[in-house]
């Protein structure tokens, strides 16, 4: 049979109410890529789980899909959410294709260019507020409560269902939960969700890594940053909607929630890259935590068997690495330029 979206594969797995109408763009079943050269220096059996390869570009459209179906079903003619890019994307597309009408409240000025140029393609109408992620959320909320408008973002329940599907998938390639799964953390859907769906699948329980930007980093700091800054704008969040619960998915599975800095999320990002993987900054966040874990000797990765989730395509933010590189050499069209240039 085709692959039809998550929803239909899971379906059985997932919490989702009778009057759900699918609305799919044949999202997850994104590939676990090896990585042995890098495993190597960890002494680990290591993947990337590429959650950049969802048809949006990020791992949002495993909830997406869910909430969007379920909002149909009910009845909704308009979504709403608060992002920092991925989600409004996501929610731009699943809206489009079902019909609705989206509404998304960005922070002004930090948003990724590729993630706001999709939000924009897919039609949503979106609006800039002075201030950030964490007041747009209160104004959702706020607007949710007093008029049908659905919200979208992760404190509705069916984006975690819909994101559960990622561990699955996990355990269903590697016949097992792995020892170690290394995430970022922002708003705290994603890290709520691989624990909710581990528990749930049955196959064996992973040590949990969440991993924060300094710069904003409540759950390390155990309060909230009223000013929240990092260079890993997906995850430049204060107060995590489901902060409670992401110290319970590291306390109950043994791992921890640490922050790293945005010189070795940077980091991270180029060794994801020079390894073919490209991702956008906050996504190596999960690799510069296993990185910092190690070299300080409070996670032994020896033998182990470690998932690094990448939640998000390199392509969404792709000023990041224009920014900082020389223009390409420009020769004339003709082959002695060449051979000169390239020194062969
Ligand atoms: N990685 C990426 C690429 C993200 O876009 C986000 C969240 C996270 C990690 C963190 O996931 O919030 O579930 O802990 N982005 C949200 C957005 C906030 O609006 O797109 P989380």
């Amino acid at each position: 049979m085709t692959y039809q979206g998550l929803i239909h594969r899971y379906r059985q797995y997932l919490d989702l109410p009778a009057h759900t109408q699918i609305i799919s763009l044949n999202e997850g079943n994104t590939p676990l890529i090896p990585m042995p050269r890098l495993g190597r220096e960890f002494g680990c059996e290591l993947f990337i789980k590429f959650e950049g390869l969802n048809p949006t570009g990020s791992f949002k459209d495993r909830g997406m899909t869910a909430a969007i179906s379920e909002a149909v079903g009910r009845g909704a003619k308009t979504v709403i959410c608060a992002s920092t890019g991925n989600t409004a994307a996501s929610a731009a597309a699943y809206a489009a294709r079902a019909g609705l009408r989206s509404i998304v409240l960005i922070p002004e000025g930090k948003v990724a260019v590729g993630k706001l140029a999709g939000a924009i393609a897919y039609g949503a109408e979106v609006i800039q507020i002075q201030g950030s992620f964490d007041d747009a959320l209160t104004l959702v909320v706020e607007i949710t409560q007093k008029t049908p408008i659905a919200l979208v973002n992760s404190i509705n329940p069916y984006r975690i269902e819909g994101q559960k599907t990622s561990p699955f998938e996990i355990c269903d390639e590697l016949g097992s939960a792995p020892d170690w799964l290394c995430l970022p953390v922002g708003n705290a859907g994603n890290i709520t969700s691989y624990w909710a769906g581990f528990k749930q699948y049955q196959k064996g329980l992973p040590h949990i890594l969440g991993v924060q930007a300094e710069g904003a980093a409540p759950l390390v700091l155990g309060h909230p940053v009223d000013k929240p800054e990092t260079i890993a704008t997906a995850i430049r969040i204060g107060k995590p909607a489901r902060g409670e619960q992401a110290l319970e998915a590291a306390h109950e599975s043994n791992g921890k929630i640490i922050a790293v800095s945005d010189a070795q999320i940077l980091g991270a990002q180029r060794i994801l890259a020079s390894e073919g993987v490209w991702v956008e900054p906050a996504s190596a966040a999960g690799l510069a935590g296993l990185v910092a874990e190690t070299s300080r000797g409070s996670l032994d990765a020896k033998g182990k068997r470690i998932v690094i989730v990448c939640t998000g395509h390199g392509m969404k933010d792709p000023s990041i690495i224009t920014e900082s590189f020389t223009s390409p050499k420009l020769i004339p069209a003709s082959y002695q330029a060449l051979v000169d240039v390239i020194g062969e």
